[in-house]
């Protein structure tokens, strides 16, 4: 391995944080020891109807598993978010828009914000609903998508953010398995100057799910759309008819706040089930000590709110702290590949917080579209999504940070709530490509295949030995699914997916998903997603769908389709395949590359061994291992033949 350079704490980030070297491993190890004190101290960050007596009570044992943190308290998110900042920032900025169209921007106060949130629940409320209903959120990036998150926490439903580049089906299967009876959407979104159907989608979904009751529509373009009266309710009318003062609910710190739908390496996608207290606590606490956000900074994270960063990121966390948020409507690359600084320049923003796709999308383009802004307000810069190579990682440092900026690369998942490994930017000295130390309270173990814990300098799998306060509760509606995906794999431990390597100074290095998650642009997609998608064709019979090193996405989609007997393996039908895959669920999961297979290679019980797959689409065949147990060895020499051009 190559020399690795560090990167030293600089004095301006330690004069300035909140927590620097001495202090981390201070309170991390209190945190470890006396998990109830720490998190018991720490609980006091929110307001609380009724303060909790009961801090961590979580066991991971597999007959057994069940979390929970701060039981006997209650609360309420959104008067966390909101209610509470309003004597003494009322009239601070919370939100600042910024449109698709550069031309177009807001600021939104946290009384506006207060305003909106309060009426949006009285009109839910007005439409029938209530606690624990689950109400299904498919949006565009306006401000109006957040306040639908907090007006559903306000009043105790759970909701269910669809990300608006989802297809009619994809957001039909998400609005079925948790029984959503409200959906709350736009006429349409603009992303990049395109107009993207909402409404339109969000018709054809609803036709296949009765359990909607009535569809909020905000309208966004004023584009032309289709109406069913009885069902569909105009935003703007129904807040209008609204009190500016509905109350928030009294919440117990587990009920649930949220369901998110996440990919995993089997079956469709599962709902995680994330909760009020633990949850909003450990959101606000990683924003304030990661990002070591102070009052009147400008934080910007440009991940949408269809994706957990969006939620713990753009809304709970920033919300919860008073602090200033800013909410992107549009692309990196639009009008040009300035965009991203120019919203820097503009809006004066201190903290930046993105993916590696978009800094290796940004950084194809060369140095001038950076260079050609000022960005001297950025202090602070964030990775998060995937692994982040160290070439990215230095062009970020050095030309839109001007080596001046620390970088935390922050590792989590939809699963973890809130980071759990990164730098803190006063405590941590940084070294590209790896996210550094585990958070407070946060125990990694790396694991080899058997589940045996690894010690010092090491390379296995990602365990957690221990619960902390944003780790999701449950899948919806099948907890025994949660405990087989997470807590079978290595008893006792919560298993992440994910390979990590740990260094000799206790840094950990995440190497990327273990299992058949594939991580496109920073998107989780399941193989087995795509794989049905593909067989659903009528001309293919069989498909099996790997990763594969892709120098923009990380991971590109790799796709084997053995076509039904007598179907013709053309261009036209690759393309038609692509398409399918697009419109069944959505651009994020089009395959980049299908190679006809006239077979795959299967052991003798049928199963398709995957390994020798991914080296071929990783252009690695000299390496394929032991094929010796395959039933029909000879379809590998075919498939390594024809294999591909990644251009
Ligand atoms: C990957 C996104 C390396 C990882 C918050 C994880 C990362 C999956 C990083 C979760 C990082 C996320 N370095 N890999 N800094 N952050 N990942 O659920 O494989 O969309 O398991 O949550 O992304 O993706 P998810």
């Amino acid at each position: 391995m190559s020399e690795v350079k560090t990167y030293p704490v600089s004095t301006n980030a330690s004069q300035r944080a909140w927590i620097d070297e001495s202090k981390y491993f201070e309170m991390y190890e209190k945190s470890i020891k006396n998990p109830d004190a720490f998190w018991g101290e720490q609980g006091k960050q929110l307001d609380w109807i009724k303060p909790y007596t009961k801090v961590k009570n979580a066991s991971f044992e597999p007959d057994n598993v069940s979390i929970k943190w701060f039981e006997d308290g209650t609360l309420n998110a959104s008067y966390n978010c909101l209610d509470r900042h309003l004597a003494e920032r009322g009239d601070q900025t919370a939100i600042i828009w910024e449109g698709d169209d550069p031309g177009e921007d807001k600021k939104i106060t946290y009384r506006e914000l207060h305003e909106m949130v309060c009426r949006l629940a009285g009109g839910l409320k007005s439409l029938g609903a209530k606690k624990g209903d689950r109400i299904t959120i498919y949006m565009p990036m306006i401000p109006e998508a957040a306040a639908a998150m907090l007006a559903c926490a306000r009043i105790g439903a759970i909701h269910s953010v669809v990300f608006g580049g989802f297809s009619p089906d994809s957001l039909a299967n998400r609005i079925q398995d948790c029984d959503s009876n409200i959906l709350i959407t736009a006429d349409e979104g603009l992303r990049g100057g395109r107009k993207v159907p909402l409404k339109k989608n969000a018709d054809a979904a609803m036709a296949n799910c009765p359990s909607i009751k009535h569809c909020v529509v905000v309208k966004r373009t004023g584009g032309d759309i289709g109406w069913q009266s009885g069902r569909d309710v105009w935003h703007h009318e129904l807040c209008a008819q609204a009190s500016p003062d509905t109350p928030a609910a009294e919440m117990s710190a587990e009920d649930p706040l949220f369901i998110l739908y996440t990919s995993g390496s089997t079956g469709k996608p599962k709902g995680v089930l994330h909760t009020t207290g633990g949850y909003l606590l450990f959101s606000a606490m990683t924003h304030k000590y990661v990002f070591d956000y102070h009052d009147g900074d400008i934080y910007w994270c440009t991940a949408d709110v269809g994706w957990v960063t969006g939620h713990s990121y753009i809304v709970y966390g920033p919300l919860a702290n008073g602090a200033v948020t800013l909410m992107f409507e549009g692309v990196p690359n639009y009008p040009d590949a300035s965009r991203f600084w120019q919203v820097c320049d503009k809006h004066k923003v201190n903290i930046f917080y993105t993916a590696p796709t978009a800094i290796r999308a940004l950084m194809r383009e060369g140095e001038e579209p950076v260079k050609s802004t000022d960005r001297s307000s950025l202090r602070l810069l964030g990775s998060v999504g995937e692994p982040i190579n160290p070439e990215a990682w230095k062009w970020y440092h050095e030309v839109v940070g001007d080596e001046r900026c620390p970088i935390v690369d922050t590792w989590w998942q939809t699963e973890t709530g809130g980071i759990l490994i990164t730098p803190l930017p006063g405590a941590t000295p940084l070294k590209p490509g790896s996210a550094t130390r585990p958070f407070f309270g946060v125990q990694p173990q790396i694991v080899d295949a058997d589940g045996k814990p690894l010690e010092g300098a090491c390379e296995g799998n990602l365990c957690m030995t221990t619960s902390w306060p944003g780790q999701m509760r449950t899948v919806f509606g099948d907890h025994e699914r949660f405990v087989q995906t997470y807590f079978s794999t290595y008893p006792g431990r919560y298993f992440t997916g994910d390979g990590c390597r740990r260094d000799e100074d206790g840094y950990y290095w995440i190497t990327g998903r273990v299992d058949d998650v594939i991580n496109v642009s920073g998107h989780r997609m399941g193989t087995a997603e795509v794989e049905s998608s593909l067989v659903a064709h009528p001309k293919v019979s069989e498909a099996a769908v790997v990763g594969y090193p892709h120098d923009i996405k990380g991971q590109g989609i790799y796709a084997y389709v053995t076509l039904l007997v007598g179907e013709e393996p053309t261009e036209e039908l690759r393309k038609e395949l692509v398409q399918w895959v697009r419109k069944d669920i959505g651009p994020i999961a089009s395959p980049d590359l299908i190679q006809w297979a006239p077979g795959l290679p299967k052991t003798r019980s049928g199963k398709i061994m995957r390994r020798i797959l991914r080296k071929i689409a990783e252009n690695d065949a000299s390496n394929l291992g032991d094929t010796s147990t395959l039933a029909d060895p000879s379809v590998v020499a075919d498939l390594v033949e024809n294999r591909m051009n990644q251009g």
